[in-house]
């Protein structure tokens, strides 16, 4: 494997995104109206929280949402995880929950979807690469499944594990980056309120490209740290190692990775973002405009804990 190559190939990929900006953006809607998403089961009953309405912003239309994504088990271009939707099995599914816990489990998914009613909450989301989308999610408190597992004194930290099947396109080949995608948070970050587990978006269940049938969801760090179609939890006592923080010299891709329009990206600014479905740039803002998380990191500095 040629890493210079495949990360040239990576790097020439990001930098032609930022550099047709706008026009990115009118073919991700295009792409979005050629192929309109299909859409799936009915999630039965979740209901809207009230405290999480991302500011009356408008949500990203459902085409968008479920067209344009980052999966690169099924490919590395924005269209790939749709069209390949169909490469990954979301049933039977287990999530297993263990390392540093009293009462370790392997879930069934419909015992997850039984034990933690969804609701639903609409957040921002912000891609390290500069675009956004508001999202209307279905999920539960990330921290109501890892209270079940009951952590030990120990556990500092949560990793979290996607999946890798065999009929994945993306992770035959080289796509750059290493699989199993691996992310991780502090457990006090993982129990924060706003940290969610989404089973489902627009009231439907999840669409495959966009995580199923479970999906990690950060929105006051950038996207990569929200794996999707996860199937494993586990509580460490030290930090994780994560995909992304092994790319590029670990310089590139910070562990913390909280949204911050004061810290650049070694290779673009992260002061502004592309709303998808809009043409003018907007202001990036501090932890993607959720401020009740900034407790999390008194004391921290955080330009070198990016
Ligand atoms: N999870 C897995 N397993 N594989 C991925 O490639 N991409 C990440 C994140 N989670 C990714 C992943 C990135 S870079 C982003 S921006 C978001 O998923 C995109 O989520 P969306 O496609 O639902 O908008």
């Amino acid at each position: 494997m040629d890493m210079e190559i495949t990360s040239k190939r990576l790097y020439l990929r990001r930098r032609d995104f930022l550099k047709l900006g706008a026009g990115a953006t009118l073919l991700g809607s295009a792409a979005a109206m050629a192929r309109k998403a299909t859409h799936g089961p009915k999630l039965p009953g979740a209901k809207p929280n009230p405290k999480y309405l991302a500011d009356g912003e408008k949500p990203t239309p459902f085409d968008d949402v479920t067209s344009y994504n980052n999966f690169y088990e099924l490919g590395t271009d924005k269209g790939d995880p749709s069209a390949n939707a169909a490469a990954l099995q979301t049933r039977p599914w287990t999530v297993e929950v263990t390392g540093e816990v009293g009462k370790p489990k392997k879930w069934d998914l419909d015992e997850i979807l039984k034990t933690f009613p969804a609701e639903e909450r609409v957040y921002r989301m912000r891609c390290v690469e500069g675009w956004s989308m508001v999202i209307p999610w279905d999920g539960f408190p990330l921290g109501d499944l890892l209270k079940k597992a009951e952590p030990t004194s120990r556990a500092k930290y949560v990793a979290f594990e996607s999946a890798v099947q065999p009929g994945m396109p993306g992770v035959k080949g080289y796509a750059g980056i290493p699989f199993p995608y691996l992310e991780g948070l502090r457990l006090d970050e993982a129990m924060h309120p706003l940290a969610l587990l989404a089973v489902g978006l627009y009231g439907e269940a999840l669409p495959n490209q966009d995580g199923a049938p479970i999906r990690l969801v950060v929105p006051w760090k950038y996207g990569f740290k929200s794996a999707k179609s996860i199937v494993r939890i586990s509580l460490r006592e030290t930090q994780p190692t994560t995909t992304w923080n092994q790319y590029g010299g670990g310089v590139e891709y910070g562990f913390y990775a909280n949204v911050n329009p004061e810290v650049d990206h070694p290779r673009w600014s992260q002061a502004k973002e592309r709303r998808i479905g809009e043409l003018l740039r907007r202001k990036t803002l501090p932890f993607n405009g959720y401020p009740e998380v900034a407790s999390l990191y008194a004391g921290m500095d955080l330009r070198k804990f990016y």
